[in-house]
């Protein structure tokens, strides 16, 4: 297998044969190891199962086997995108789609999308989690909007925002400005 990708904490390997690839957790050595260990096991099996439940309902990779600090997926032949307009309003209408099925992202960017030149694929659950609190939803939205600056009225107008979590959004923002961070 060739090494596709490397994140901070995660090896993505392609099997070409079987098109596949292998996202596995690596261990990191600044961590103590049995909590390490205990969150690789845990983030893989959360991603896991949220990748499973949302196949079929969202456009993601297929999941396949799974083992203690790694699964198999489908492999998706493609690049992520380039955010523009359109790009922006999929953003915002992924994050509606993943709120309604009660799933926070907490990491949507081009980055976590691949394009296969036919459709958009979303991408790396690796932070995500099932939530259907306003707080969780709010800091969903505000992690996307920070990666695509520029097109934040675009990604809440297509995510359909409603008061409540816009002033959620407000509130946040300003007790970050009061944190000074
Ligand atoms: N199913 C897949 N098919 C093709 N490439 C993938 C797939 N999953 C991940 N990748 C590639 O590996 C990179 C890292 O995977 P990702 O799940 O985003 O891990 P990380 O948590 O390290 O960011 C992605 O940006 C993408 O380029
Ligand atoms: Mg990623």
């Amino acid at each position: 297998m060739e090494l596709l990708a490397r994140g901070s904490e995660s090896y993505i390997y392609l099997d070409r044969e079987r098109g596949l690839v292998v996202k596995d957790r690596v261990r990191r050595m600044y961590m103590e190891e049995s909590l390490d260990s205990r969150l690789r096991k845990t983030r893989t099996t959360t991603e896991y199962n949220i990748l499973r439940d949302l196949y079929g309902k969202l456009r993601v990779p297929r999941v396949f086997q799974r083992h203690e600090y790694s699964f198999e997926m489908e492999y998706i032949e493609g690049t992520n995108p380039q955010l523009d307009r359109e790009m922006a309003r999929f953003i915002g209408k992924s994050l509606r789609d993943l709120h309604e099925l009660g799933i926070i992202h907490y990491d949507l960017s081009i980055y976590n999308i691949l394009y296969n030149g036919d459709e958009l694929y979303l991408i790396d659950f690796g932070l995500s989690f099932r939530s259907r609190k306003i707080e969780d939803i709010a800091n969903d939205i505000l992690v996307a909007i920070s990666q695509a600056l520029d097109y934040e009225d675009v990604v809440l107008e297509s995510y359909g925002i409603t008061d409540a979590v816009k002033n959620r959004i407000q509130d946040i923002r300003s007790r970050a400005r009061y944190a000074g961070v």
